[in-house]
C-alpha cells in the first residue's frame, strides 16, 4: 500500500510538473483508486472515517477536514495553475471569504472598481462593518493603485477580464508593485480559466475561481476555489477553510474534476464562437457598442494578448435604442441563449446585469463605472455559431 501511494504521489508531481496544459487538465489529481483500481475517483460520501485506535488513522478523521474526492480536486485545481496548492470551497463567494478572513479590522483592501457584483456586497456589506476599509479602483492603469497604498495595505483584489464590461487589468504590473510592498496579490480568473491566463505565473499570490463558471462548465454545481504556492498562507486558508467550514460536498467535488478533464476542448470553442458572435454585433447597425477583449481597438488589448491565449466567450453590449422597452423585449425574444445568471457553461446565456448579477451594486456606483442599465451580457456558449448569430439577429430585429 505504501508503496502504491508514493507511486501515485510520483505519478501526480509527475504530471503536474511536466506535462502541458491540456494533458495535466486530464491527469492531474487523477489517480486510480487506492482500494479498488477505479480509474475515476470515487465520490466518498461519508462524514467520519473509522480509528484504529485514539489517534491512530489513515490521515483521514473527519471529512469536514478531510476527503479524499475533495483532495483529488484540490490536485488537480493545483495543477491546472501551476500552483502548488488547491483549497475548495462551497461557492466562489465562500473562496473570496475566505481570503478577506486572513485580515483583521483596521486593514485596507484595494479592489477593482468592476467587479462581480456579489465580491462587491461581500465586502461592503459584511466585511466594512467589521473595520475592514475598501477602495475600489480603477485597474486599467496599474499606477492608480498608487494612490490608495498605505501602510495598513493588505490585499489587492482583481478581476480580469472584468464582469461585465471585459476591462483588463495587467497582472504582471500590479503584481510588481504589491510584491515591492509585500501585500497580498489576489486575482479572480474566473473569467478567463486557466486555459487562458495563469496569474499565479505572473506574480499573483493567490488566485480564485468560482469553480461555479468555465471549471463545472455544465450549469449543475456551485463551486469555488483557491490556487497558490506559499505553504504559509495555504496552511493559514486551510485552518479557515476546516475552521469556518466553507467546503464543499464529494458529489459536488467529483462534478467541478470531471467538468475540468474538458476544458481545453470547451475553452477552445468558447473562443471561437465568441470571437464570431462579437464580430456579428460590431456589424449590427442597431448595437451600440460591444465590450470584448479580442478587438484590437480594445483600450488594453495589447495587455489582453501578452497575458491571455485567448479571449474566451464573454462579452457585452448595447443597443441603439437602450430604451428599457427594448432591453426587456430583446433579452425576452432570445431562443437559444437562455435569460439566466451565470457563465461559462456549455450553453449560451443572455444576461441583465443591472436587475440580475449586478442588482447588488448601488445605481449610482454600477453608473459611475460605466455600467448602464443598458448593458447586455452574454455568455457565448459551445453551440453551432450560426445558431448562436441567427438567434441573436432574430431577438435583436
Ligand atoms: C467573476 C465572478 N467571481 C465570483 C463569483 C461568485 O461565485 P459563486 O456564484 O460560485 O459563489 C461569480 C459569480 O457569478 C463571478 O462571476
Amino acid at each position: 500500500m505504501a508503496f502504491t501511494l508514493t507511486l501515485y504521489a510520483n505519478h501526480s508531481i509527475y504530471i503536474a510538473i511536466i506535462m502541458k496544459l491540456a494533458t495535466k487538465i486530464i491527469h492531474a489529481g487523477a489517480e486510480p483508486d487506492p482500494s479498488t483500481g477505479a480509474i475515476m475517483t470515487p465520490i466518498y460520501q461519508t462524514s467520519t472515517y473509522v480509528q484504529e485506535a485514539p489517534g491512530k488513522n489513515k490521515g483521514y478523521e473527519y471529512a469536514r477536514s478531510q476527503n479524499p474526492t475533495r483532495f483529488a480536486l484540490e490536485a488537480a485545481l493545483a495543477a491546472i495553475e501551476d500552483g502548488k496548492y488547491g483549497l475548495s470551497f462551497g461557492s466562489g463567494v465562500a473562496a473570496t471569504d475566505a481570503v478577506v478572513r486572513l485580515l483583521q479590522p483596521g486593514d485596507e483592501v484595494i479592489a477593482s472598481n468592476d467587479m462581480y457584483g456579489g465580491t462587491y456586497r461581500l465586502f461592503s456589506k459584511v466585511y466594512e462593518k467589521f473595520g475592514i476599509k475598501f477602495h475600489y479602483v480603477n485597474m486599467q492603469d496599474a499606477s492608480n493603485l498608487h494612490n490608495y497604498l498605505n501602510e495598513n495595505t493588505k490585499l489587492v483584489w482583481i478581476e480580469t477580464p472584468t464582469n461585465p464590461l471585459m476591462n483588463i487589468t495587467d497582472i504582471e504590473a500590479i503584481a510588481n508593485i504589491t510584491r515591492e510592498k509585500k501585500i497580498m496579490l489576489c486575482v479572480d480568473n474566473t473569467f478567463a480559466s486557466p486555459y487562458l491566463q495563469n496569474p499565479l505565473n505572473l506574480g499573483a499570490d493567490i488566485v480564485m475561481h468560482s469553480a461555479t463558471k468555465y471549471l463545472g462548465g455544465h450549469s449543475d454545481v456551485i463551486h469555488g476555489c483557491l490556487m497558490l504556492n506559499d505553504t504559509a498562507l495555504r496552511d493559514q486558508l486551510y485552518f479557515i477553510q476546516k475552521s469556518c467550514g466553507a467546503v464543499p460536498g464529494p458529489q459536488d467535488c467529483f462534478l467541478v474534476l470531471r467538468g475540468i478533464k474538458t476544458l481545453h476542448v470547451r475553452m477552445q470553442r468558447h473562443c471561437e464562437n465568441g470571437e464570431v458572435v462579437a464580430h456579428f454585433l460590431r456589424n449590427h447597425p442597431k448595437v451600440e457598442r460591444v465590450y470584448w477583449c479580442g478587438f484590437e481597438d480594445h483600450p488594453n488589448y495589447d495587455i489582453a494578448k501578452k497575458q491571455m491565449r485567448g479571449f474566451g466567450g464573454m462579452m457585452s453590449f448595447t443597443l441603439n435604442d437602450d430604451s428599457a422597452e427594448n432591453i426587456t423585449r430583446v433579452l425576452s425574444s432570445t431562443k437559444v441563449f437562455a435569460l439566466a445568471e451565470s457563465l461559462g457553461g456549455i450553453e449560451s446565456l443572455i444576461n441583465h446585469p443591472a436587475t440580475m448579477t449586478h442588482a447588488s451594486i448601488p445605481r449610482e456606483e454600477r453608473l459611475k463605472n460605466g455600467l448602464s442599465d443598458a448593458l447586455i451580457r452574454l455568455s457565448v456558449g459551445i453551440e453551432d455559431a450560426e445558431d448562436l448569430v441567427e438567434d441573436l439577429r432574430q431577438a435583436i430585429g
